[in-house]
């Protein structure tokens, strides 16, 4: 797959809601059930992290959710690309960018939204053919000023921030020129995932729906 068509895959995600929910999930028994929440609270892109030994089994089994597309997040390595690939992900996620992770999402076929926090790494994603990528950490990283900032030299590429992202500053983001969607983990909190309220999550999915980009 082309760096072109790895971007124009990843923003044809990006434009389907103004949040992307960035999933832990601790319990397998738990992914249809959340991905149901999610989506029809109109949130139909998710990323499953992974970060925990179901993660593999949570992105098979959201995968099968209808009107779901699901990707995989904290891809650090080639195995995780193939791994994730092979569980149905259609899409990766990944905290920065390495010149080896962007050749095995080529060779795998799996579009990246690499992450990238400075002006550089944008520079370096550019390099390679990139247009789209995640700002992350986003607030730690400075913010929407900070991304607002690279977006003038640099107004190539579109991001979807993630990191220290709520309801409360997302708009700050969403309303930059080169933010298509934002990341986060607070339409899924944990305490919801545990106790199975899955109403609470399709609302608070459905607050996130709302927001004006
Ligand atoms: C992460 O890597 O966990 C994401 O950036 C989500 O961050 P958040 O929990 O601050 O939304």
């Amino acid at each position: 797959m082309t760096p072109e068509n790895a971007s124009q895959h990843c923003r044809q995600i990006m434009l389907m809601a103004p949040v992307v929910p960035v999933l832990v999930v601790k319990d397998a028994a738990h992914a249809k059930p959340l991905a149901q929440a999610l989506v029809k609270g109109g949130l139909p892109a998710l990323e499953v992290t992974l970060r925990t030994p179901a993660a593999l089994e949570v992105i098979r089994e959201m995968a099968a959710v209808e009107g779901g597309v699901v990707g995989a997040g904290t891809l650090l390595t080639e195995q995780d690309v193939i791994n994730a690939k092979d569980a149905g992900a259609t899409f990766g996620v990944s905290p920065g960018v390495t010149p080896r992770l962007l050749d095995a999402c080529a060779a795998n076929d799996m579009p990246l939204l690499a992450g990238a926090a400075t002006a550089s790494e944008a520079m370096a994603l550019l390099e390679r053919g990139y247009t789209v990528g995640k700002f992350f950490p986003a607030e730690a990283a400075g913010g929407a000023p900070a991304l607002k900032a690279i977006g003038s030299p640099i107004p190539q590429i579109s991001f979807c921030p993630t990191g220290g992202v709520n309801l409360k500053n997302a708009t700050d983001y969403l309303s930059l020129p080169n933010v298509l969607c934002v990341g986060g983990s607070w339409v899924a909190p944990s305490d919801k995932v545990a106790g199975g309220d899955w109403d609470g999550i399709t609302a608070l999915a459905a607050e996130a729906a709302q927001l004006p980009r």
